[in-house]
């Protein structure tokens, strides 16, 4: 009785994480920044990044190899979770996500009227796309 009851808990928390992962339904190419918001990120980036990152690290071929076909959601984790690493989550949430918007701007991507709007939700909505 017992091991049954253990043996429905756990598809009980399969079927939870199942149900909780998003799947992308937007690609990066689909005007999710704006160019001003780039613009914001551009100078976050310069006084908050560039003392320890190059911007080519997230641009070109660099940036491809990292994060293409994963959710920017992943992006989103390291930079607002772990970044800066001498000061990890000292920025406003709006800051990542102007930064994110930044990366997405080096990378050629189209920019469009909504801005990419922080959070692990709408940033796991969107896919980085390959290179076309
Ligand atoms: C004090 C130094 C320092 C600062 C400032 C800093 N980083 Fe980092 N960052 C690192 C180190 C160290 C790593 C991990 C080791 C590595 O791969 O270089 C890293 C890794 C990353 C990664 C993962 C890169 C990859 O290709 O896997 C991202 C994204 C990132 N940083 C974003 C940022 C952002 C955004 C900022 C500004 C808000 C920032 N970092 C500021 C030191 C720093």
């Amino acid at each position: 009785m017992i091991r049954f009851a253990l043996i429905g808990a756990g598809v009980l928390a399969v079927t939870a994480v199942v149900t909780n992962a998003q799947a992308p339904t937007k690609t990066t190419y689909d005007k999710v920044y704006s160019a001003a918001q780039a613009e914001r990120g551009k100078k976050t980036f310069g006084e908050k990044c560039s003392g320890c990152h190059e911007p080519s690290r997230f641009s070109g071929d660099t940036f491809h190899e990292a994060w293409d076909d994963k959710a920017l959601k992943e992006i989103w984790d390291i930079a607002s979770g772990t970044m800066p690493e001498d000061n990890p989550g000292s920025l406003k949430q709006q800051e990542y996500a102007d930064i994110i918007a930044y990366f997405l701007s080096l990378n050629d991507y189209p920019a469009g009227d909504a801005e990419l709007q922080p959070g692990a939700a709408p940033m796991a909505a969107i896919k980085v796309a390959k290179k076309q």
